[in-house]
């Protein structure tokens, strides 16, 4: 017998105890049909030999098991797991694959993010609400959807973690539903001569692959134009959708001493909410299922606006504040990065938007830690990813190790780039350009927000 064998063995076997278990006598009727039904299932479950079907099963099971057996799950229920288990088998044996409850998919989802080794922020994992819209058919629903899910998430800047899940992997394992946006607000990336990029360079395929779907950009481009929302059904050409200036909430920046900051009209988005990828939850396949928490002020102030291959605003902050910039002993950069990043987090709190500095996060991340060991429960991380960007050695977490640990019934994945593979056909064969003008994107891929993880 295999590993996965003997877990779902094992959780089948945990379900048929707790039933004994129970002296209730109520609840005896219930106990005897559950433990006759799982017998039932367990026969049947042999019988699956080692497919597809059986694969899937495993990892619902185990899934399952984590849900309704595991003693520190909110949703611990050994009745409801020997009739989960009942379901799952039987509708895998029939058709091939399953169907979460909102439950499920929620808690899903919550261990997703608590498994995600490079998030700092899993300390507050168990706080995400969940949307169920799998039963959505067309692109423009699913666009009504995404709206409903920012503004909840916005709540006027008392920002919601949250989850919207739209149909799931079918039992081919093909998608239904992808959006191609790396998260739901960005801002366009325009080449102009030279190389010179106005925008965001992070967004400059998207922006082209979303112009050549005929998105108009605004007559008097900015460096903080939001890009529309690209939407593709299985099997049908993508479609585009533009949000409302009203609906994202942004935040201008002001620097709590520098007068001259607001003058530079950099802004920045309240709202991170991922949607490039996707969530398996017990071997459910979430294709469409964008997320949210809140920024932490890092990923802001010490990437965003000041990595050299997107804003690069450092220099132009330095030369503001009469910094020499001819000797790196100068330390111009760090000095320049600090007034950035005190920015960021001045403004956003004063606009009364949530956000968190590195120093709390760590501290909090840490606290989280420790309360986990003595649970008794290991804890994931990535050390790389979790040590903030930003004055790394004052905080807890730059002194001590982490481990990457895998195994997971719940995981984020990384999916396709639809809109880069999109402009490579199109510019290769209908413009017939060099694959070397898809260069920009591939020198700001690779990188990973440090916060929840998310290859950005
Ligand atoms: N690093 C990304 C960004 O700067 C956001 C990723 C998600 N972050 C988060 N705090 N949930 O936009």
């Amino acid at each position: 017998m295999n590993k996965s064998s003997l877990e779902i063995e094992k959780v089948i076997k945990l379900s048929e105890e707790k039933l004994t278990n129970d002296n209730d006598k109520a609840t005896q009727s219930l106990e005897k049909t559950s433990n006759e039904e799982i017998k039932l299932s367990l026969s049947k479950l042999k019988s699956l030999g080692n497919s597809s079907k059986r694969q899937l099963l495993d990892k619902a099971l185990k899934f399952l098991g984590e849900i309704y057996s595991e003693p520190t799950s909110p949703h611990y229920n050994p009745y409801i797991l020997s009739r989960r288990i009942n379901e799952c088998i039987d509708l895998i044996e029939r058709i091939g694959t399953y169907r979460h409850t909102l439950i499920e998919m929620q808690y899903g989802a919550q261990l997703a993010w608590k498994n995600s080794a490079r998030c700092i922020g899993r300390n507050y994992w168990r706080q995400l609400d969940a949307f169920d819209y799998r039963h959505l058919e067309s692109e423009e629903e699913i666009f009504i959807a995404i709206r409903n899910h920012l503004n909840h998430a916005t709540n006027s800047g008392k920002l919601r973690s949250s989850v919207t899940f739209f149909a799931p992997s079918d039992e081919l394992g093909n998608w239904q539903f992808r959006i191609w946006n790396e998260q739901i607000i960005r801002y366009a990336g325009y080449r102009g001569k030279n190389d010179h990029i106005l925008g965001d360079s992070k967004n400059v395929i998207f922006t082209e692959a979303a112009i050549q779907l005929g998105w108009k950009p605004p007559t008097e481009k900015t460096a903080f134009d939001i890009l529309p929302i690209i939407i593709q059904k299985k099997g049908q050409f993508p479609k585009l959708f533009e949000l409302n200036k009203q609906e994202v909430l942004e935040v201008n920046l002001e620097h709590p001493e520098f007068t001259w900051f607001k003058d530079l009209n950099l802004k920045w988005h309240a709202v991170p909410m991922l949607s490039c990828l996707g969530i398996e939850i017990g071997g459910i396949n979430y294709t469409a299922a964008p997320f949210n928490g809140w920024y932490l002020g890092t990923e802001i102030g010490a990437r965003n606006l000041s990595d050299k291959d997107r804003y690069n605003l450092l220099p132009i902050i330095a030369e503001k504040m009469g910094l020499n910039q001819k000797y790196e002993s100068t330390l111009w950069r760090d000095k320049a990065l600090v007034e950035l990043n005190i920015a960021v987090l001045y403004s956003f709190e004063k606009a009364g938007v949530r956000i968190v500095d590195h120093h709390t996060a760590s501290n909090n991340f840490v606290h989280y830690e420790e309360k986990e060991k003595e649970l008794g429960h290991k804890v994931t991380g990535e050390w790389s990813w979790l040590v903030p960007p930003l004055s790394g050695s004052v905080c807890p977490i730059f002194h001590r190790d982490y481990e990457v640990l895998d195994g997971h019934n719940s995981e984020f994945f990384v999916q396709e780039d639809l809109a880069h593979n999109f402009l490579k056909l199109s510019s290769e064969i209908i413009h017939k350009l060099d694959p070397s003008y898809l260069k920009v994107n591939n020198n700001a891929s690779g990188k990973t927000c440090p916060f929840s993880g998310a290859i950005i």
